[in-house]
């Protein structure tokens, strides 16, 4: 009999502990309960995690139900919040008509053609990382964890602002580090006091926080004397009006972008770099296939031309199933403004629904061998081309799909192909990776490599 909307069944209620639910559980192993989840429930779990009732969406066409064709009925988890202390108000962060306004006016600043001017910074930038690479003693492995971690820095640096940053990346660099450190903190800690508590974790966070501040407005601020047009996103970030209003983004707005943008903009960047290398390391075939296509398509020149990147198909298909593997995003949350119904099932209102790109992009019913790392999984008519469209969501979806998606998928290219055809590397033996679910899934140690 078919169950309507009236008479909605309840959703299974994942077994957990008595007022902590599954809490323990999730603390422990996030990916590993996962996991299990997946095993025994088909479409939707109801989980109790830190006192609130919590809906795994399990299906990719469900998932798409959430994030994109019922997405007005979604909003901002209060996840959120604890970034909210230092990204502020900004597109990650924000909600409803104030999200939908900012989205209007920095979308320009991603389009195709700006991206083109863009890819042309990220290759220079690329070329003199990688001269300074060449300087390393091979004697010593290059923690390479660390290296990506301050070429995506600087891309994201020269791109948001031009040339306005020379020398004064280092203390940003730290005071970013220990916001997100410290935000990843907050989030695990199953007591949290509240920021304006002067406990000493708050004291950094409001330190780290004026540090990064007082970086940005002087950027602003200097921008703004000297009346320049510049052709980076600051620029356009300044220059973009509401169609409607023609209104300008206030300073403060600027400066929940431009520490968005940074944030969100390197890091995730950085982290699937590093897994990157990590799998290539497990696996020379595709390493060998990967340098062939490299050298072949890009030659000798120092900085190759902007075009050459688009023929690099194998290139883009290892960095796709590296993002497969290991999504730095591995989950995402929505708190439900009205109750919604999913199949038989309801979500109530004021509740969170949940979604596992890591998980979704690991269940076997839709990659078969899902562990194994194969980027032919992504070659032009494969098997990927088959799968529903939300099957693989390294980006999100729906409306607040990444803003960067295209942006971090040429700079990927770019790192991986110029860093590939100028060495030939081995793996450290002995370093055991594995994931470490924090805000992002970050490789549990830093990956070091030798580089020939
Ligand atoms: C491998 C690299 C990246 C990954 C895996 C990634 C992943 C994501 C995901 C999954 C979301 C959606 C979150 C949600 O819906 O809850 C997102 C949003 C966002 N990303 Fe990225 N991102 C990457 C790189 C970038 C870059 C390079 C930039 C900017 C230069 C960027 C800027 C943003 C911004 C501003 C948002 C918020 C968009 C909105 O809600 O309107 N990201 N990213």
């Amino acid at each position: 009999m078919e169950t309507t909307a009236h008479s909605p069944l309840p959703v299974p209620l994942h077994p957990g502990l008595p007022i902590l639910g599954n809490t323990l559980a999730f603390l422990r192993n996030p990916l590993s309960t996962l996991h299990t989840l997946q095993r025994q429930h088909d479409r939707l779990v109801h989980l109790r995690i830190g006192g609130r009732n919590q809906y795994l969406v399990l299906r990719p066409e469900d998932v798409k139900h959430v994030m994109q064709e019922n997405h007005r009925n979604y909003g901002r988890s209060p996840a959120f919040e604890i970034l909210k202390v230092f990204l502020g108000n900004g597109l990650l962060t924000s909600d409803g008509d104030f999200w939908r306004r900012q989205r209007r006016l920095a979308q320009p600043a991603f389009h195709r053609q700006r991206l083109a001017a863009l890819t042309t910074t990220m290759i220079a930038e690329t070329a003199s990382w990688i001269a300074e690479l060449k300087q390393h003693n091979t004697k010593q492995p290059v923690n390479i964890s660390q290296a990506f971690m301050d070429i995506t820095m600087r891309i994201v640096c020269k791109t948001l602002f031009g040339s306005d940053t020379t020398g004064k990346l280092d203390g940003l660099s730290s005071a970013l580090d220990t916001l997100n450190y410290l935000a990843n903190k907050k989030m695990l800690s199953p007591i949290r006091f509240p920021y304006s508590w002067p406990t000493p974790d708050n004291v950094r966070s409001k330190r780290a926080r004026m540090q990064v501040d007082s970086f940005i407005y002087g950027v602003i601020d200097q921008r703004r004397q000297r009346d320049e047009d510049k052709d980076d996103l600051l620029g356009m970030l300044l220059s973009a009006e509401d169609e409607d209003t023609g209104e300008k983004m206030s300073d403060q707005q600027l400066r929940d972008e431009c520490v968005t943008i940074f944030s969100a903009g390197h890091e995730t960047t950085a982290v699937s770099m590093a897994w990157t290398i990590y799998l290539l390391s497990q696996h020379p075939d595709v390493l060998a296939r990967l340098q062939t296509e490299s050298r072949t398509v890009l030659g000798d020149a120092t900085t190759p031309a902007p075009e050459a990147f688009r023929s690099l198909t194998y290139t883009l298909q290892v960095v796709q199933e590296s993002l497969r593997l290991y999504p730095p995003a591995w989950i995402m949350s929505r708190r439900a403004h009205n109750p919604d119904h999913i199949g038989p099932y309801t979500i109530p209102a004021g509740d969170t629904a949940l979604i596992s790109p890591y998980l979704l992009h690991r269940d076997p019913a839709n990659w078969p061998d899902p562990d194994r790392f194969d980027p032919d999984r992504f070659a032009p008519g494969g098997p990927k081309e088959q799968l529903h469209s939300y099957a693989y969501l390294p980006f999100g979806g729906g409306p607040r799909l990444c803003i960067g998606n295209q942006f971090a998928l040429m700079e990927m290219q770019i790192l991986l192909a110029m860093l590939v055809r100028s060495f030939e590397f081995t793996p450290v033996v002995n370093q055991r990776i594995i994931p470490n679910p924090l805000i992002t899934l970050r490789p549990n140690q830093a990956v070091r490599i030798n580089l020939l």
